[in-house]
């Protein structure tokens, strides 16, 4: 019971910790409208490609869940590991690699544009979250097609 109780405890901090990377802010934001932010607004090229990519996300979305052709869709080519993070305790053990099987998911989809080649896209922005921040992958939960729920 305690032990169970001390792991959610253990969790909960450990998630506090990660939450410090960008998309956690804005619930802090809300709480009081009033008030300015507590940083400048400032975006990183990194957040910046991520914000980016998920307009891409919601778009490509959009047709397939209509049954559109999405054979002229690309998702463009960004090189994560060449752009400035907001904070360089992002760019976690195994950075490079995720980025380099991002990269890869993306010209796999880029090649041959279908629902299942998307949705491996989704996967890939999910697996570097699950490790880097976590704040957006709510979000990201959001952007699989209804068919793989
Ligand atoms: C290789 C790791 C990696 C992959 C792949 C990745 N992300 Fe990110 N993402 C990050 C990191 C690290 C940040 C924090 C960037 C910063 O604040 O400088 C971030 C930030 C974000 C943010 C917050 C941006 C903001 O407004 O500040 C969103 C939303 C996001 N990612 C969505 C996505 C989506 C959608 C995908 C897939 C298309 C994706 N990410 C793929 C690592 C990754």
């Amino acid at each position: 019971m305690s032990g169970r109780l001390f792991t959610s405890l253990g969790l909960f901090v450990f998630s506090m910790v990660l939450m410090q990377c960008a998309g956690a802010t804005l619930e802090t934001k809300q709480a009081d409208p009033r008030l300015a932010p507590v940083q400048p607004n400032y975006t990183s090229q990194l957040a910046q490609s991520m914000r980016d990519l998920d307009a891409e996300l919601v778009a490509i979305r959009e047709l397939l869940e209509a049954g559109e052709d999405v054979a002229g869709m690309r998702f463009t080519e960004h090189q994560f590991t060449t752009l400035q993070p907001t904070d360089s305790s992002m760019l976690v053990d195994g950075f490079q690699a995720l980025s380099m099987a991002f990269a890869h998911q993306v010209a796999e989809f880029n090649a041959a544009p279908d629902a299942e080649t998307y949705s491996a896209v989704v996967g890939g922005c999910e697996a570097c979250h699950m490790r880097s921040c976590p704040g957006p992958l709510q979000r990201i939960a959001k952007r699989y097609l209804s068919e793989d729920e």
